[in-house]
C-alpha cells in the first residue's frame, strides 16, 4: 500500500457528507493519478458520435492520461479501436486528432497495420518474425446507438447493464443517422471533478448564463427531482405525456450513482437550446414526435453528459488532461441530410451552447484560483440546488472506497 493511497483513504474517511471535498482531490498529482489509474483506466469512457467517422479509414485520436488510443472504421463498416503506440518500438502511429487513411502507418520505419489491426507490412524483419503476433492492442469498445464507448481496463466492467437501460430513451433519436454539424474542444484550468460538479447543479445558472436560461428551466418543481428522489407532479405529468408519444423520459438513476436518465422539460414554451427557444434544425434528427418533449438529459460518470433534442443532438466529453486542466469536447449532431444554410444556421444551432461553455470554463477556472488558496476549507452544498453535487461527489468517493486495495480500507476503519 503506497502512502498515497493511505492518505486518500484518510482523506475520505474524515470527508463531511454534503461538504465539498478537501484540496487535495482538486489540486494533487498523486490523487490525479489515482482518479486516473482506477476510474479513467477502468471504467467505459465516451469517446465520439459513431458518425463522427464516415468512411472506411476515417479515424479519431484520444488521449487519456497516458494513453494514446486510435478509433478507425474499418473496410467493413465495424469501428475499431487501438491503442495507437507502434508494434516495433512503441511510436505514436496517428499524430492528427482525425483524418482518413487508406492504412496505418507508422511514422518511424513505416510499419503498415490494416484498419482491422493486422500488421500487414514491416521491412526487413527476418525469418523468424510473425507479424500475426505484432498486430496493435485491441481497446474494448461498444456501440451505444450511436455514441462509441471505449474501456482502457483488460477486464472492462459490466456495460449491458447500462446499455439495456438506455437504448429505449436513445433508440428514438436515431443517432445512427446523424452527422457533426459542428464540433468544439475547450481546455478549462480546473479539476475534472470540478467541472462535473459544475455541471452537476444549475445553482449558478441565473447568475451566469443568460442564453441558456432563455430555454433552461430553473424551477425546482419543473427541472429537477428533490434531494429525496421525490417527483413533482407536474414532472411526472410531462414524463407521462412523453412516453405516452413513444419517447421514454422517465427519471432513471443507476444503483450504483454512476449513470442517469431523464427527459426534462424545458422552459416554456422553449423546445430547442436557442436563443428564441424554437427549433434550431428543420429536418429533425430522430423520431420524438412531441415538440416539447424537452432534453433527454443522459450522464454516465466519468466520462459524458449529453443532451438529446427532438431536432437535434449534443455530446459533452471530459478528459483529464492534468490535475488541473480538463478538456470539455461538445459535439452537435443533427440529422445526416439536413443541409447548413437550409435547415440551420450553424451559429443559431451552435451559439447557446458556446457561450454556456465558455461561461462554466470561467467558473470552473475561478473555482480552481480559489481552491489553491491555503485558507480555502470544504463548504456546505446546498441541499435544494446542489443535490447532483451531493450525488456525484458521494459517487466519486464511494467509487475510490471501493477501488482502492483492502488493507488500505481496513487501515482507515
Ligand atoms: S516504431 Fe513504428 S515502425 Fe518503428
Ligand atoms: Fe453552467
Amino acid at each position: 500500500m503506497s502512502a498515497t493511497e493511505t492518505s486518500i483513504q484518510t482523506l475520505l474517511a474524515r470527508r463531511r457528507p454534503g461538504h465539498a471535498l478537501e484540496q487535495p482531490f482538486y489540486t494533487s498529482p498523486e490523487i490525479y493519478q489515482l482518479d486516473l489509474e482506477h476510474i479513467f483506466y477502468k471504467d467505459w469512457l465516451f469517446a465520439i458520435p459513431a458518425c463522427q467517422l464516415t468512411k472506411a479509414g476515417s479515424y479519431v485520436t484520444l488521449q487519456v492520461g497516458a494513453y494514446q488510443i486510435v478509433i478507425v472504421k474499418g473496410a467493413d463498416g465495424e469501428v475499431r479501436a487501438f491503442h495507437n503506440t507502434c508494434r516495433h518500438r512503441g511510436s505514436v502511429i496517428c499524430k492528427s486528432r482525425e483524418g482518413k487513411v487508406a492504412k496505418l502507418v507508422c511514422p518511424y520505419h513505416q510499419w503498415t497495420y490494416g484498419l482491422d489491426g493486422k500488421l500487414l507490412w514491416a521491412n526487413s524483419m527476418g525469418p523468424e518474425f510473425d507479424p500475426t503476433a505484432h498486430g496493435l492492442r485491441s481497446v474494448a469498445l461498444r456501440d451505444l446507438h450511436g455514441l462509441i464507448y471505449i474501456c482502457l481496463s483488460d477486464t472492462p466492467p459490466d456495460f449491458d447493464a447500462f446499455a439495456e437501460q438506455a437504448a429505449p430513451y436513445l433508440g428514438v433519436h436515431d443517432l445512427r443517422d446523424a452527422k457533426v454539424a459542428h464540433s468544439s474542444s475547450i481546455i478549462e484550468k480546473g479539476n475534472w471533478k470540478l467541472v462535473w460538479e459544475n455541471n452537476r447543479e444549475c445553482y449558478h445558472c441565473s447568475g451566469n448564463h443568460p442564453a441558456l436560461c432563455r430555454s433552461f428551466p430553473l424551477d425546482p418543481e419543473i427541472a429537477g427531482v428533490s434531494a429525496d428522489g421525490s417527483i413533482s407532479a407536474t414532472l411526472q405529468g410531462h414524463f407521462d405525456a412523453c412516453a405516452a408519444s413513444g419517447a421514454p423520459a422517465q427519471f432513471l438513476l443507476s444503483a450504483d450513482g454512476q449513470y442517469r436518465l431523464a427527459r426534462m422539460p424545458l422552459q416554456h414554451p422553449a423546445v430547442s437550446y436557442t436563443m428564441d427557444g424554437a427549433a434550431a434544425v428543420r429536418r429533425q434528427l430522430g423520431r420524438v414526435a412531441k415538440p416539447d418533449a424537452g432534453s433527454l438529459l443522459v450522464f454516465h460518470y466519468p466520462s459524458t453528459w449529453n443532451h438529446f433534442l427532438p431536432d437535434h443532438s449534443l455530446t459533452f466529453r471530459v478528459t483529464p488532461i492534468s490535475p488541473t486542466e480538463t478538456e470539455v469536447t461538445t459535439t452537435w449532431l443533427v440529422h445526416k441530410d439536413a443541409v447548413e444554410g437550409v435547415d440551420y444556421d450553424l451559429k443559431r444551432l451552435t451559439e447557446v451552447w458556446i457561450a454556456t461553455n465558455d461561461e462554466d470554463r470561467e467558473i470552473v477556472e475561478t473555482n480552481q484560483t480559489g481552491i489553491f488558496s491555503p485558507a480555502y476549507t470544504p463548504g456546505p452544498y446546498s441541499p435544494n440546488w446542489e443535490s447532483g453535487v451531493i450525488q456525484f461527489i458521494d459517487w466519486y468517493a464511494e467509487w475510490m472506497e471501493r477501488a482502492l486495495p483492502a488493507e488500505a480500507r481496513l487501515a482507515a476503519e
